[in-house]
């Protein structure tokens, strides 16, 4: 499974310090991947085969004066190996998919993964924009190489989660999408994932968690990697 840490705008560099250590000695058959905010990335030395270190977002540009920008070739020149893309925090800054179709081009190129987040804004509305999230998203990839992340807004930072069935309804969509547009894809499950819930989530065809919260509290983390 993949178990991908996305701190957001939280945690201090003694906070960082502490995540390399903690995770340079996890003993872990599973791939974890930690997205620290950017000005953290270069302080990291990670010495675990499983631990790699992912962004939180990445420009779809190269080349182009952009200010506050990060580009995908910097990331590759500080080892970061997956890229958090269209998040529901960036959409809702005006991100939108076809912003988002070009950052998963420009992550595949210089060699990132990306970790594409699609999902409902809320209960009521049909999982058919997960098709629309999904196609154009994939509209500009030339390698079979994305991630998906099932992230239902609603259910981000609520401590609200759907049941294993609307997961596994949902993975559905988005794996049948991406085959249809030619990509073989694994599928993530985020939202509200804790310790007293990963259980039952993993009962559920998700490949993975996308983990917020949760990620801030490093036992409950690990924990949840170990699936304990
Ligand atoms: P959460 O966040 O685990 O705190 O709900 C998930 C996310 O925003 O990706």
């Amino acid at each position: 499974m993949i178990f991908v840490a996305n701190y957001k705008m939280n945690g201090d560099k003694k906070f960082y310090q502490k995540v390399n250590r903690v995770f340079n000695k996890l003993e872990s058959e599973d791939t974890v991947v930690l997205c620290p905010p950017f000005v953290y990335m270069s302080s990291f030395k990670l010495r675990n085969e499983n631990v790699f270190l992912g962004s939180q977002d990445v420009s779809g540009e190269i080349n182009k004066t952009s200010t506050g920008q990060i580009s995908a070739k910097m990331l590759q020149e500080l080892n970061v190996t997956y890229s958090i893309i269209g998040h529901s925090e960036r959409r809702e800054i005006g991100e939108t998919d076809f912003m988002i179709a070009s950052k998963v081009h420009m992550a595949q190129e210089f060699g990132l993964v990306p970790i594409v987040c699609v999902g409902e804004r809320n209960r009521a509305e049909s999982l058919d924009i997960l098709i629309k999230q999904v196609s154009i998203a994939l509209s500009k990839s030339q390698k079979n190489n994305v991630i998906f992340a099932y992230e239902p807004v609603w259910a981000i930072g609520t401590g609200e989660i759907p049941t294993v069935d609307q997961i596994n309804s949902a993975i559905s969509v988005i794996k049948e999408t991406a085959l249809k547009c030619g990509f073989d894809v694994q599928v993530l499950y985020g939202g509200s994932v804790n310790l007293s819930n990963h259980n039952e989530i993993r009962k559920s065809s998700a490949d993975g968690f996308l983990m917020g919260g949760v990620s801030l509290k490093l036992d409950d983390f690990i924990k949840i990697v170990k699936g304990e």
